[in-house]
């Protein structure tokens, strides 16, 4: 496969820092493993001058991190707009430092969707899926939406969650909450971050009992991967991963600081990593022969039966709708989880 001469896909953490302990996500463990910084303002224009030069179509300001932890967040995706007119800019955050004056700014931007990574409701829920206060969240997420709607902005919010047995009681609430004020709602479901979540951990989370969730797993063989070829992940300090869950730094594929996005992405790692992907060995690489394996396939059958179990009426509860939004909008998703 012919790599795109420049990446089309680009995320880029300001800061590496994340301020939720999501019992879901690798951070908590790995932002102690990890070197933790924030970007230096040189570094960041130098990139973003770069990719303005390119045909770049979707641009993250965030990779294993929280976006709003970066207290120049605003200013950088101003910058990030101003100068990449064309290119999809969406932000993703667990909207707890989402305060008024950032939800302002936010909506005045022409940004293409801001995803709420969001796991519940009640503050129980909350606080066990992310550790962090429900109602500061609820607040913020309905202030940036009147926000959003009193400026008749196009961007959409969308809120999502992780179907986990922490919150499948309160998955059906979340639905109705956000959509009973007009606002999107996805369930994801949970995967094992390429074997970064421990079996162990990544088997207590999931919804169904032991045995269902051994009959959910597919092994799908990750030989080759589209990733490679249009990703690109560049961390707080300079150093880029080919893949979103690279959380332990595994294909680094050099460092920013001393050369170009251009000259990274033609050089000699990128090469070496395609050339596995191009002869369909990918999977004899660390991470990526994690990739595929342990993931949970929500099948619609099954997630039926559960529902039907816990809330007597599958018909009411898991409707056509709510098994619709499964598909959700993780790319993951889409690729090759969901068998409805
Ligand atoms: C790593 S976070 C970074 C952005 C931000 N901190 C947030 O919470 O949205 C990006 C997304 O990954 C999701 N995520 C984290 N661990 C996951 C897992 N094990 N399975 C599926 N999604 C996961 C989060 O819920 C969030 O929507």
């Amino acid at each position: 496969m012919k790599a795109l001469d420049f990446p089309n896909n680009i995320q880029i953490e300001t800061t590496s820092r994340c301020n939720a302990t999501c019992g879901f996500c690798p951070y908590p463990e790995v932002s102690t493993t990890q070197p933790q910084g924030a970007m230096d303002q040189d570094l960041f224009e130098r990139l973003i001058d770069e990719i303005s030069w390119h045909r770049v179509q979707l641009l993250q300001p965030f990779l294993n991190n929280d976006p709003l932890m970066d207290p120049q967040i605003v200013p950088r995706l101003e910058l990030m707009i101003r100068k990449n007119p064309r290119t999809r800019i969406c932000v993703t955050t667990n909207g707890s430092l989402l305060r008024a004056p950032i939800a302002r700014a936010l909506a005045a931007m022409p940004l293409e969707v801001i995803h709420i990574s969001s796991n519940g409701l009640t503050p129980g829920v909350y606080r066990a899926t992310m550790g962090l206060d429900a109602w500061p969240i609820l607040h913020n997420v309905n202030v940036l939406w009147d926000e959003i709607r009193r400026r008749g902005s196009k961007t959409r919010l969308v809120v999502t969650a992780i179907l986990m047995k922490q919150n499948q009681r309160e998955v059906e609430r979340m639905r109705d909450y956000w959509r009973a004020r007009g606002v999107e709602f996805f369930l994801n479901p949970l995967n094992d971050r390429a074997g970064n979540i421990t079996t162990e951990k990544y088997v207590q989370l999931l919804p169904f009992s032991n045995d269902l969730a051994q009959s959910q797993f597919r092994e799908t063989r990750m030989t080759s991967c589209a990733s490679i070829y249009s990703f690109l992940g560049i961390l707080w300090n300079g150093d880029t991963v080919t893949c979103c869950q690279d959380w332990r730094r595994t294909h680094m594929m050099g460092n920013l600081r001393n050369t170009t996005i251009y000259e990274l992405w033609h050089g000699l790692e990128y090469q070496r990593m395609r050339s596995y992907s191009d002869q369909g060995r990918l999977d004899e690489l660390p991470l990526c022969s994690d990739c595929g394996s342990q993931r949970f396939s929500v099948d619609a059958g099954a997630l039926r039966d559960m529902l039907a179990r816990q809330n007597g009426n599958p018909d009411d509860w898991a409707s056509l709708e709510f098994l619709e939004s499964l598909k959700g909008d993780d790319s993951v998703v889409k690729q090759n989880l969901v068998r409805t």
